[in-house]
């Protein structure tokens, strides 16, 4: 399948008939995170269902809507729910909502994602600004025909996860109640949790959390040439950290612990973004 800009268009042509104003930053909601969705004001809702070129969310805890509106007084689209490469998705694939956005107008990217722990100093519930990846695994979302509408074939990844919006989260973190760090993040392909062995591994790497997520979309922006900064929550400690097994309850249970406080952090990023230029 080759995804050429007209195939992204068709996806613009029918959410413009909805949505006729330009967002400015697109913000990827990780697992749990959907009671950021109310803080949009205006909101405009879209299913993915009903988006030619789109895809739909197969994963629970993952809305598949497109929330369009205002946060902070700056204009947004929030996926609620996004897509994975352990949906059975080709990583080719991943590349769609980021390049619709673009095409929609959109100068800047959040992503938000949940991740496991592995810097033992951390705790689940911190949140972690990401500085780099590690992907070792799995294609490129660029990989096929280059669309140069959106960037060049090679391109630099040295600052992918934007310096500036970094400290800007650094400095909004004050006052949130959340504990904050900056590290490394790790993709893994999933859907098991990862091995001891590969957790030990990807700490001896110089990772800092693991997640099956994120790093697709971030390398579409990157791409793209859009800022981009990566909220990483810590649901849980990465497999062996402790002495218990890993379960999808204590991932889900702290997701919903943080979504309220993460929401105000988000909030604030948002407002605080106006004093960067995009
Ligand atoms: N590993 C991979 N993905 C995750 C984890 C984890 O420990 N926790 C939440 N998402």
């Amino acid at each position: 399948m080759d995804y050429t800009l007209e195939y992204f268009q068709k996806s613009v042509d029918y959410i413009r008939k909805f949505v006729p104003w330009e967002p400015e930053i697109a913000i990827v909601l990780g697992s749990f995170l959907g009671p950021f969705a109310d803080a949009v004001e205006d909101p405009v809702v879209i299913d993915y269902a009903d988006i030619p070129s789109f895809l739909v969310s197969t994963v629970q805890g993952h809305a598949g809507k497109l929330i369009f509106g205002t946060v902070a007084g700056r204009r947004v689209v929030c996926m609620s729910g996004r897509f994975h490469t352990y949906e059975g998705y080709d990583f080719e694939q991943l590349v769609i909502p980021i390049r619709v956005f673009r095409l929609l107008g959109a100068k800047a990217v959040i992503l938000t994602n949940a991740a496991g722990a592995v810097n033992t100093a951390y705790k689940p519930g911190d949140v972690m600004i990401v500085s780099d990846h590690i992907k070792l695994t799995g294609a490129s979302p660029l990989r096929g025909k280059n669309v140069d509408a959106f960037g060049p074939r090679f391109f630099d990844v040295t600052r992918m996860y934007t310096p500036e919006l970094r400290t800007l989260a650094r400095d909004c973190a004050a006052g949130t109640g959340l504990t904050v760090h900056e590290g490394v993040y790790m993709f893994f392909t999933g859907p098991q949790y990862e091995t001891p062995a590969e957790i030990r591994a990807a700490r001896l790497l110089g990772a800092d959390a693991v997640g099956m997520s994120t790093v697709t979309e971030a390398l579409t922006a990157a791409h793209c040439g859009m800022p981009l900064l990566c909220l990483s929550v810590m649901t849980n400690m990465a497999a062996g950290v402790l002495e218990t097994p890993l379960t999808t309850g204590e991932v889900l249970e702290t997701a919903e612990r943080i979504a309220a406080p993460l929401s105000g952090y988000l909030v604030k990023i948002i407002e605080c973004m106006k004093e960067v230029s995009l």
